[in-house]
């Protein structure tokens, strides 16, 4: 079935050497690069996966973005989740179809977007920001995703709640299913997570520091006992490689660590 490019659509053009520029787009508008320029309207109508020629002669493939590929070029304002550990924080905190998830912080919404889009039509995510110039920058990466994409699963997203708000300070919401923390001090919230979430329900937590997880850790077993048991502590990596005709091996360099993922459930007492 054909499936051709639109307008007001955001594609990506991968060029020669592999450099991916994001185009929204517009009839009537050009994209420019070091090699060229390309009308809008020569790749409107065409197939995804289908190449367009700049006016230097430089082949440009045309691909809608996956999910992972999108998060790497959106705006940021605060540090963003990339798809390494957005994929491992789905399966760990068991996020699933119809789920309520309430998510702090916000930051630039990369993780907001992947849950969205696994819990589904029927789910819902409330996601707290302490920062009004961070939840901005989320809802409008949030809102392209979702609006300006026709692939990725775009189309299918949870309700969505964005709030000014400090979940240090307490979470308004009850019986939630996952609660998902990505901000400095997680264990300031396990009073107001011990009364949001609902028994069996997950906490995942996302730290770059050992240090953050011990103290975690540490508060869980001493306040939190009866409340909380501690399932797993993790740490995901990935490795590159580069082919290059006959050269076939791991690239030099990479990121070689991110961040913990720390996981426990709510128990019943
Ligand atoms: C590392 S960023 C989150 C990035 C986000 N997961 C993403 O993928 O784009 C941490 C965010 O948490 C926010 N934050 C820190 N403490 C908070 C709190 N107590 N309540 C709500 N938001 C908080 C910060 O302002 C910041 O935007």
């Amino acid at each position: 079935m054909l499936n051709r490019i639109v307008d007001d659509e955001l594609v990506h053009l991968l060029d020669a050497k592999g450099r991916r520029h994001q185009v929204l787009l517009q009839p009537g508008s050009y994209f420019s690069f070091s090699h060229g320029r390309v009308a809008h309207d020569d790749i409107i109508g065409l197939e995804e996966g289908a190449t367009v020629s700049s006016s230097l002669g430089e082949r440009l493939l045309v691909l809608r973005p996956t999910l992972g590929e999108y998060i790497a070029k959106m705006r940021k304002g605060s540090q963003v989740l990339y798809a390494k550990d957005i994929a491992a924080i789905l399966i760990l905190a068991d996020i699933f179809p119809g789920a309520r998830v309430l998510e702090a912080g916000t930051g630039s919404g990369a993780l907001t977007i992947a849950l969205l889009r696994a819990v589904c039509s029927s789910g819902e995510v409330i996601s707290y920001e302490r920062r009004s110039e961070f939840q901005e920058i989320a809802a409008r990466n949030i809102e392209t995703f979702f609006g300006k994409m026709r692939s990725a699963g775009s189309s299918s997203s949870g309700k969505l709640i964005l709030k000014a708000g400090d979940v240090y300070e307490g979470i308004e919401e009850r019986e939630l299913d996952r609660v998902i923390l990505d901000l400095s001090e997680p264990w300031r919230a396990l009073h107001s997570v011990e009364q949001a979430l609902r028994p069996g329900g997950i906490l995942l937590c996302y730290t770059p520091t050992v240090l953050q997880i011990y103290k975690l850790s540490r508060r869980m077993e001493l306040r939190y006992e009866q409340s909380f048991r501690v399932m797993g502590i993790y740490e995901v990596g990935i490795r590159e490689w580069e082919i290059k005709g006959r050269s076939m091996r791991p690239q030099h360099r990479g990121i070689v660590h991110t961040g913990f993922i720390f996981v426990a459930r709510r128990l019943y007492h």
